[in-house]
């Protein structure tokens, strides 16, 4: 087989491999770009970006300046593909590796002996060894001619540009020679360690990291119901549980969100339902503390309601997964807001997420305005906004958060 290669398809130009190929494009690798989307093909080739990412507009200005980086909506021939499509779940919580499997198909055509094929995309075990079938059913000329090899990202969104370089990296090949071709590959824009294992143990690896983030999650949320109940205030109980020299708690919230905690575990789970106790758990007991949550907020206003003689103005704080950023997919507050509204259409809210401007669905209200009017202020996110905001006594506060602990 062929030394190392100097031409790089990119598949999938979003979250991740809008960043990667600019981060190989700057390393001085020729690097073609494929998206679907020839809205997002037609931005990055003015140098211009479509998603925001801190740093993420002047790498792309840069590599597209220099000729190293073009963005098409066909791939083309190259020495290395690299798969980087979304990965999302269908109705019954089941992978989609719907696009994994497009993205290849396009690229069959174009493979050629000792070529190097990595998915990125977080992806169900064996994806990656199914993939190869797939290409060799339908090129058995290459049969063992090529490097095929799995490598999940682990990025922070927020920290991309720096967390790609510095981050240690998993590659996973389906047989030794692919493993180190792949580990040739990223060594020459990764600083982090680079992790040799194979293509099943590097896809579980990433789906472990977000369901073990899942399921500690989880205890937080159940510790949370107890306390509760038991009339304890949580925050203080894992604040003195966590003096103890080897235990380490997180701190619940009103659920769990994004694209990727919220939704990996389901990837173990749907294959292997009746081991994955654990994890399964975890996802359902995340999702019962958003339901949770607003019931006790609707609890809330009709106490209110029966008390004052007439229906609260209800706050309802953040709408974001997380706090201090505007990504709202898969969030546990957008989830609780929606059910607090659902057949309420003539109650009184004020919805806050001071990091989106405008909304297609939520009419959003400044959040000083809201903790000034309001009766009844729900935290349902820890923005930075909200923490150490003066509220008037005769307020009905619900942290669900902790921002007030
Ligand atoms: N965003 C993150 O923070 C993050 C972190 C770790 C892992 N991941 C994983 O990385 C993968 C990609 O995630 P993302 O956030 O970059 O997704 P994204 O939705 O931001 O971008 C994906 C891009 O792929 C394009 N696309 C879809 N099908 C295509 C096809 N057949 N050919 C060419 N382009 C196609 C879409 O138009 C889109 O621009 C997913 O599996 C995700 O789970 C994401």
């Amino acid at each position: 087989m062929k030394e190392m290669s100097q031409k790089v398809v990119t598949i999938g130009l979003g979250y991740i491999g809008l960043p990667t190929s600019a981060l190989i494009a700057n390393g001085g690798i020729e690097v073609c770009g494929v998206d679907v989307n020839p809205k997002v093909v037609e931005t990055i080739n003015q140098g211009k970006i479509h998603i925001v990412e801190p740093e993420l507009d002047k790498s792309v200005e840069k590599a597209v300046k220099s000729g190293l980086l073009k963005a098409t909506t066909e791939a083309v021939e190259a020495d290395t593909y690299l798969i980087v499509v979304p990965t999302p779940f269908k109705e019954k919580n089941e992978p989609d590796i719907s696009y994994v499997e497009a993205a290849t198909k396009g690229i069959i055509p174009l493979l050629k002996e000792g070529d190097l094929y990595i998915i990125e995309s977080t992806s169900p075990v064996g994806t990656t060894e199914k993939m190869m079938r797939l290409i060799y059913q339908e090129r058995p000329e290459l049969q063992d001619k090529l490097y095929v090899a799995y490598c999940p990202e682990r990025v922070l969104p927020g920290n991309v540009i720096h967390e790609l370089v510095y981050n240690d990296r998993v590659i996973g090949g389906v047989n030794e020679a692919s493993t180190e071709k792949a580990i040739e590959f990223y060594s020459q824009f990764v600083k982090g360690e680079l992790h040799r294992t194979n293509a099943r143990t590097a896809e579980m690896c990433k789906l472990t990291e977000n369901s073990s983030r899942d399921v500690q999650i989880a205890f937080a949320n159940e510790l949370s119901l107890i306390c509760d109940k038991a009339d304890i205030n949580v925050w203080e109980l894992i604040n003195l549980a966590n003096k103890h020299p080897r235990v380490n708690i997180l701190q619940p919230g009103c659920g769990v969100g994004g694209h990727c905690i919220a939704v990996d575990p389901y990837f173990i789970v749907a294959d292997f339902p009746v081991e994955s106790q654990i994890i399964g758990k975890a996802r359902e007991i995340n999702n019962y503390k958003s339901f949770w949550v607003a019931e006790k907020i609707k609890n809330a206003k009709l106490e209110f309601h029966l008390r004052n003689g007439r229906k609260p103005r209800v706050a309802l704080m953040g709408l974001a997964f997380k706090p201090d950023i505007d990504d709202l997919r898969e969030s546990p507050a957008k989830y609780i807001v929606n059910k607090v509204l659902q057949n309420d259409s003539n109650g009184e809210y004020f919805i806050v997420e001071p990091n989106i401007e405008d909304h297609n669905v939520f009419k959003l209200t400044d959040y000083q305005k809201a903790i000034e009017e309001a009766d009844i202020i729900a935290f349902l996110v820890a923005h930075k906004e909200f923490k150490g905001v003066e509220i008037k006594e005769d307020k009905i506060v619900l942290d669900f958060c902790g921002i007030r602990k």
